[in-house]
């Protein structure tokens, strides 16, 4: 997943100007983003709502950009098959909504069968060991570096080593598996998101500033992170407090 310029950056359009979502996208086109990551959220497994299946079937008609469906929500089978229908690229979902090992290996498994990759995010305060009885069924792990449902907060870097461990994971099982860092990434924090092993950098907030260009910082982030990969985990103890402390 990474490409010979790094890895990719996807592009979270939570905090863009939804009164101009074409846009939004043409704007990020031009950037150079590679993905698109649309965050889907049912004001039940996070507190904020975003938009559905029809909003994401207008992305697709406005880019040919990959796109990546982020379900921040309870049931996440529900409505599966509309969100399907605009073929993304791939369709994660929390497993701390799938309700327990079967139904989520038949979601994971609807997904493949729909022709998307299948990922599984893991909120900061989950272990990887949560993903493990799944890696058969998974095109992706999505480690969550903020407590899900709002764009613009800070990065957990107490929860970037579960990257490493899902990409273990991953390699253990002889299995090509993607990892997403998904939360506060930017140009601050796009090193140490390299360095634990990110292949696909979700990038919100820091794309839409006031005053900052967005190609600028999408090449930035890009190349920092792989800078971090190649320098690879800092040493010692993790720098961070517990996961879910730093919400601001
Ligand atoms: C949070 C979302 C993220 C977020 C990314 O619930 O899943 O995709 O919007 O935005 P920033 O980069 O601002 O954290
Ligand atoms: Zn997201």
């Amino acid at each position: 997943m990474t490409t010979e310029r790094g890895p990719q950056i996807a592009a979270s359009i939570l905090t863009a100007d939804f009164g101009h979502l074409d846009r939004v996208v043409r704007k990020l086109e031009r950037a150079g983003v590679d993905r698109l990551h649309l965050d889907v959220m049912d004001g039940h497994f996070v507190p904020n709502l975003t938009f559905g299946p029809d909003v994401v079937a207008a992305f697709r008609r406005l880019t040919d950009l990959p796109l990546d469906l982020h379900l921040m929500v309870d049931e996440p089978d529900r409505y599966l098959g509309r969100f399907l229908a605009s073929a993304p690229a791939t369709v994660t979902f929390h497993i701390e909504a799938g309700g327990g090992p079967d139904p989520v290996r038949a979601v994971l498994r609807a997904i493949r069968e729909g022709g998307a990759g299948a990922g599984l995010a893991l909120n900061p305060g989950t272990p990887i060991e949560a993903a493990a009885p799944f890696i058969d069924d998974l095109d992706l792990v999505m480690v969550m570096t903020v407590e899900p449902g709002f764009g613009g907060q800070r990065f957990i870097s107490a929860a970037a080593p579960k990257m490493r461990a899902a990409a273990e994971l991953f390699a253990a099982a002889g299995r090509a598996g993607t990892v997403h860092v998904d939360g506060g990434v930017n140009r601050e924090t796009a090193e140490l998101a390299g360095a634990w092993g990110a292949e696909v950098c979700v990038v919100g907030s820091a794309l839409f500033q006031r005053g900052r260009d967005a190609s600028d910082e999408v090449e930035i982030v890009r190349q920092r992170a792989a800078r971090g990969r190649l320098a690879g985990p800092p040493a010692g103890p993790v720098n961070g407090s517990a996961p879910g402390r730093e919400r601001h």
